[in-house]
């Protein structure tokens, strides 16, 4: 199966991805990434593995329905069958959703459905719960919304700061990532009627 990912930034989840599927029984091959920033850092470490990398900026585009029409576009020249959205910083639309649903999974940095949105680290501090995670889960049209594929739950110990808990979930984020996408790729787990269903082994 052929994997892309979309990022805007440093790109760690894509480097779990890109490392992760250099293993010769991954079932999954990551064929592009894709940034709508042209200073990300994740840029670099793709094409430093040979992956081929493109840059669109939603800047350059009148609406968000003809930015997405060109992601769609980049992704179809790639041949995804499957897309990975690692720190990718736009909301997507509906149209982009409905397209690759069942096919398009994201990491969130909080256990779903607590803490939405942005600054998750800081949320759950100021929450005072005592564990906190990540979740992979396919995207819906509702941010941060689809259901979960994985999860994985990190204590909150006391004087963390927001950076000490992101350090520490990050790592979960590493391990958890690469074995959601492996399991989509292989078809043990799909999305049917808005819920994720595991599938027996083949
Ligand atoms: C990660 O914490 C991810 O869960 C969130 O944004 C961050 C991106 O980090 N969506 P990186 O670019 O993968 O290093």
């Amino acid at each position: 199966k052929r994997v892309a990912i979309l990022i805007s930034g440093r790109g760690s989840n894509m480097t779990a991805l890109i490392e992760a599927a250099k293993a010769p029984d991954f079932p999954a091959e990551i064929v592009g990434v894709l940034s709508n920033k042209a200073d990300a850092k994740g840029l670099e470490t793709a094409a430093a593995s040979g992956i081929a990398t493109a840059v669109r900026s939603h800047r350059d585009y009148a609406s968000r329905e003809a930015f997405d029409a060109e992601l769609d576009a980049v992704l179809r020249g790639w041949e995804a069958d499957f897309v990975a959205l690692a720190g990718f910083m736009r909301l997507l639309t509906p149209e982009f959703t409905e397209k690759w649903l069942g096919r398009m999974i994201n990491i969130h940095p909080a256990l779903l459905p607590s803490f939405k949105g942005l600054h998750t680290h800081e949320q759950a501090l100021a929450a005072g719960v005592p564990l906190h995670g990540c979740t992979v889960h396919f995207v819906t049209p509702g941010m941060d919304e689809g259901p979960a594929i994985a999860q994985a739950a990190v204590p909150v110990l006391p004087g963390d700061t927001p950076d000490d808990l992101a350090a520490r979930v990050l790592v979960a984020e590493h391990a958890i990532y690469p074995r959601a996408l492996a399991a989509l790729a292989e078809g043990r787990i799909a999305l049917e009627d808005g819920k994720v269903v595991h599938k027996g082994a083949a």
